[in-house]
C-alpha cells in the first residue's frame, strides 16, 4: 500500500492507472468506513482512500480542532484491507490559496442537516469536487449514514456531468443499534448507553406509519418529546421522500426518517429507509 501525501506524486503515480475507485474519509476509521472500502475492493482493480480533515465542512463553534486523528492505526487497518494508495493530502497543498471558489448547491442542502449547519455542505462538496478532480476516479463509494450528504453527491456529479459513478453502502451499526460513527469516542459511558434510543425512536416511526397507526407530523412529534424527555435536544426528526429528502407526502412509497440529536455535548445522526 503506497502512502501519498502531495497531488503531484498522486497524479503520477494515477497516470497509468485504470479502473480507480475512490472512497473519502476524515480517518479515525471504524467499520463503517471499512464498509466502504470492501465495496471499493469488489467493483474496482485500484482503490484510493483519502484522509483529510476538511476545513471547509466545519463551522468555527465546531471540533475541527478537537475531531479524532489516528493516521497509523488508520493505515493498518486499510493496509489489512489490501487498499493500494492512501492519499493524506496536507491543508497548504490542496488549498495553496484561500479556497474562493465554492460550489452553490440546490435549495435541498439548506435543509435538515443544511439547517443546523450552514456550510456543511457546500464545505462538502467542494472538497468532494477537488478531489474527483484531482483523483479522476471511475467511482466514488460514499455511506447511507450521510444520507443527505450522498444525495447531494449524486447531484453534483450528475449536474456537473462528471463521469463517475458514485456507489453506497449500508449503515453499520452496533449490536445495540447504534450507528457506527467517529463522533461516537466522544460519548461518556452513560451517554453512549443511551445513544441507541436514537435509533430506537426512529424504529419506532417505521412500525408507526406502515402500521398506519399515525401520520407524519404526529409520529415525528412523538418522537422529538421522547428524546427530549430522556435528555436528548433534538434540532429534528423527519420523514423525507427518499428520491427528493422533501418532506414525505401520503402519495409518497419510498421514504427514510432522518434524525439529528444531541445527547451531552455530542451530536448525532441516524437514519432509516422504509417502503410504505
Ligand atoms: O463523510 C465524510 O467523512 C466527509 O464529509 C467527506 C466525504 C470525507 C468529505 O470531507
Amino acid at each position: 500500500m503506497k502512502i501519498v501525501k502531495t497531488i503531484t506524486a498522486l497524479r503520477s503515480t494515477l497516470k497509468n492507472v485504470q479502473n480507480i475507485a475512490f472512497v473519502p474519509t476524515m480517518g479515525n476509521l471504524h467499520e463503517g468506513h471499512l464498509a466502504l472500502v470492501k465495496r471499493a475492493k469488489k467493483n474496482a482493480d485500484f482503490v484510493v482512500v483519502s484522509i483529510f480533515v476538511n476545513p471547509l465542512q466545519f463551522l468555527p463553534s465546531e471540533d475541527f480542532n478537537q475531531y479524532p486523528r489516528s493516521l497509523e492505526a488508520d493505515c493498518k487497518l486499510l493496509r489489512d484491507l489490501d487498499v493500494d494508495l492512501v492519499f493524506t493530502p496536507e491543508e497548504k497543498d490542496l488549498f495553496p490559496v484561500r479556497q474562493e471558489i465554492m460550489l452553490q448547491l440546490p435549495a435541498v442542502a439548506n435543509t435538515l442537516e443544511g439547517k443546523f449547519r450552514p456550510g456543511f455542505f457546500q464545505g462538502v462538496a467542494t472538497i468532494v469536487l477537488k478531489f474527483l478532480n484531482i483523483i479522476q476516479p471511475d467511482m466514488a463509494v460514499f455511506g447511507k449514514k450521510d444520507y443527505q450528504q450522498l444525495h447531494i453527491i449524486r447531484l453534483m456529479v450528475q449536474q456537473l456531468n462528471f463521469p463517475i459513478k458514485i456507489l453506497d453502502t449500508e449503515i453499520i451499526r452496533a449490536v445495540d443499534g447504534l450507528a457506527l460513527s467517529s463522533r461516537n469516542q466522544y460519548l461518556n459511558g452513560a451517554e453512549r448507553q443511551e445513544a441507541c434510543h436514537l435509533y430506537r425512536v426512529l424504529n419506532t416511526i417505521v412500525s408507526e406509519i406502515t402500521s398506519g397507526q399515525h401520520g407524519f407530523l404526529l409520529s415525528e412529534k412523538k418522537a422529538v418529546e421522547y428524546l427530549s424527555e430522556r435528555g436528548w435536544g433534538v434540532d429534528y426528526v423527519s420523514i423525507v421522500n427518499q428520491q427528493t429528502l422533501l418532506p414525505a407526502s401520503t402519495d409518497d412509497q419510498k421514504l427514510a426518517v432522518l434524525a439529528a440529536a444531541r445527547i451531552g455535548t455530542t451530536r448525532l445522526i441516524d437514519n432509516v429507509e422504509f417502503t410504505i
